[in-house]
This record gives C-alpha cells, structure tokens and sequence, in this order.
C-alpha cells in the first residue's frame, strides 16, 4: 500500500525484502532493496516510475487503491530499466493513452524492451509540466547510469525525485533516512555508488554541480531504491561529489585465489609487510573465489592501491581472478596504485599477465610484482614481508 511522504506525494512502490541478487547475479543485494514509484496528487496527476516487471500485477492493483487509474494525467519515465519500467506494460493495458514523459533516449529504451508505441512525450533539460500549484522541471541525466536517464524536480515541495541517482538497495518499511542506522544506509549508498556509478564518476560531478547551480530549494531526495533523503538531504549531494573525485581511503586491498594456499601465504605475508612499514593503512584481505565480487568492488574503490594475486595455472590465472579483472576494467578506476603476485610450480605467468591487465585498467602498477615457486619457506616469507613494506613506499 502506499505511504504519504507529503500532502500531495505518496510512495506507490514496491519493498522487495526478498531480493539477493541484482542486475542478473552482478550485484548483491543483502539486505534486499525497493522500486520507489510514487503518486502526486494536484489538479493534475502524476505517477513517476513504476516497479519491476515480477510485481507489476501487484503495483497496478495496489495503484488502484489509491487512485482510479483514469484519473492519472501523466507519466514520468524517469529511466527505461526494468526495475523502474517493468510495470508499465501492464499498467498500459489499463490507461494506454495516458502520456508518458521521458527523455528521447528513454522513448528508445522503453519502444526496444517492451515493442509497444505508446503516447511518448520526449523531454529535455528545462522542459517543465504544470500540476496546478506546483510544476514538475526535467533535468537529463545521461549516464547516471544510462543514457536514458533523467531527474525530475517538484517545485513546491522541493522534491528531486533522483531515480537512480542517491539510491541504496536496502528494504526498510519505514521509508525516511533518519528512520534506520545512519552507518548502514552509508554503507549501503556507498557499495551502490561504488558498483554502479564509479565507471561514471566525471558525468556525476558535472551533474551536480548543474544542479547546484540552478539554485533549487530541496526538501528532500525521493530516489527510486531504498530510502529517501529527508533529513538534510544535502548530506548525500556531499557524498556523491566526494566519491565522484576519484575517492579513496588510507587503504591497501589484497585479491588473491590460490590452489593450495602458497599464493594465500603469500598474500598474508604481503599484508604483514604493509603493515610493518605503516601500520596507519587499513589492509584488507579477499580470497576472490570465496568473496562476494560486489564487496570486492567496494573495497577497491575505496582503496588507494591494491595487490591482486593468483596462482598459475595453464599459463594463466585462476578464473575468479579474470572474472575480479573485468569488472575492475570495467569500473574505470583513476588514481589507484596496484601490483601482482603469485605462486607457481614451472611456467609462472600469472603475475606478469596480471600486471598487465591491472595497466590496461588504469591503475599505475609500480613494479613487476612478486612471484616465488612451489610453497614459501620461511627465507621466501620474509622476503614477501619485505615486498610488502617496500610496496608502501612506492605508493
Ligand atoms: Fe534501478 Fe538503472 O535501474
């Protein structure tokens, strides 16, 4: 059922406390998430959102408890995925004239998923929509994180209803930020910044700083996952600049898969090192076959380097550490510092091809990395310690 947020706007979404996985398995979700949709009632009505396609029977019939369905003027299609656009297809079927406002990226988007030619209204930055005492204002938003992406702003309540955009996929029934553990929900918004948004980064900073500019008031930030931004709604404008500059903590992440635990040993003598050299930097260990990937992202986010390492096998590395590489590829990380390592019994070439996909990546890899044979004995141990302090003073 609905939920009033203010006088004239109600959450109409979806809490999935069910949900584990998201985007396929890419991502996981632990603690659940939500599809925020939601209802404004004014002399005009306005549904911004829907939810994902599995509850779109729910939603409508949820929908109709609080609102005949006839009596929504518009549409808002903040973004075409289907977490957010699932519901349509079915809400259509019930209103199929209504219109339906979205960017022309989204028109693309929405017409690709769903094959239907519904009463698109392409939108641009600036382009408003009068409710009768308060107007709606579009602002795009390519790649946030699609290029279909937009904001809309209330004025009124002073509501930027963010989509994607300052979200966290985290269930609560009480919908507010100030209603759940303030360290949980950063933590929340920050694995999702770090997962979804970081390959981003530059689009989100000018992004905002766009929005800074226009000077809007803001109440409150209604994205469409997790909680809403109600307390000081700022406090998650500052973060997003923050992350977006290519942020990091005084931290060292240690990636590794190992056969039969010569590259672990390897990987904790390192970290040993690092913290005898400096014992200031958090180091952070992760067997990368037994690790959730999505943590694994977080951390190297928020890391300053990172030593990813992986035994040799058929002239290569391990499958869990091709599959850490890509995504790390894929996350487009600037200013990090990284290096490779590994166990091996004859050929060795793990380390070698590590180093260069980490280089292909674009982190600054600062030395040829470390490899030893077989098992380390203790004289191969203290030489890894070593390898490990020495590596803080290339950072
Ligand atoms: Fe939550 Fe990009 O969809």
């Amino acid at each position: 059922m609905g939920k009033m947020i203010t006088k004239k706007v109600s959450w109409v979404g979806k809490v999935d406390w069910e949900l584990r996985k998201f985007h396929g398995d890419e991502f996981s979700t632990n603690r659940g998430s939500s599809y925020n949709a939601y209802l404004i009632r004014d002399q005009k009505n306005v549904l911004i959102d829907t939810v994902w396609m599995p509850y779109d029977k729910e939603f409508v019939s949820n929908l109709k408890q609080e609102i005949d369905l006839s009596k929504i003027d518009y549409i808002i299609a903040n973004h075409g995925e289907i977490d957010h656009s699932g519901s349509l297809p079915a809400l259509m079927r019930e209103i199929p004239n209504t219109p339906i406002y979205c960017t022309a990226n989204a028109m693309k988007s929405l017409k690709g998923q769903y094959h239907q030619d519904w009463n698109f209204i392409p939108v641009k930055t600036g382009d408003t929509l009068e409710l009768g005492s308060s107007t709606l204002t579009f602002i795009e938003a390519p790649m946030l994180h699609w290029p279909d992406t937009m904001f809309t702003y209330m004025s009124g309540d002073n509501i930027l209803f963010s989509n994607d955009g300052f979200g966290q996929h985290f269930a609560s029934e009480s919908m507010f930020n100030d209603s759940v553990d303030a360290g949980e929900l950063e933590a929340e918004a920050f694995k999702y910044y770090a997962n979804i948004l970081v390959p981003f980064n530059p689009m989100v900073f000018r992004k905002i700083k766009e929005i800074l500019a226009m000077n809007l008031p803001l109440d409150m930030i209604c994205p469409s996952h997790g909680l809403m931004w109600t307390n000081n709604p700022g406090q998650i404008v500052e973060k997003y600049l923050q992350w977006s500059s290519d942020y990091q903590e005084n931290q060292i992440s240690i990636i590794y898969d190992t056969m039969w635990n010569a590259t672990r040993h390897m990987a904790e003598a390192i970290a040993e090192g690092i913290r005898n050299a400096d014992p200031s930097i958090t180091v952070k260990l992760f067997n990368s076959s037994k690790s959730d990937k999505t943590e694994i992202i977080t951390e190297v986010f928020r890391s300053r380097a990172i030593l990813m390492g992986s035994s040799t096998v058929n002239n290569g590395y391990l499958y869990s550490t091709a599959g850490i590489l890509e995504m790390i590829r894929g996350s487009k990380f600037k200013n990090k510092k990284a290096a490779a390592f590994g166990s091996y019994g004859w050929s060795g070439e793990a380390t070698k091809l590590i180093s260069e996909e980490l280089t292909k990546a674009g982190f600054t890899v600062v030395d040829e990395g470390i490899r030893t044979t077989w098992v380390p004995d203790e004289d191969v141990i203290n030489i890894l310690r070593q390898y490990g302090s020495d590596f803080v003073s290339k950072l």
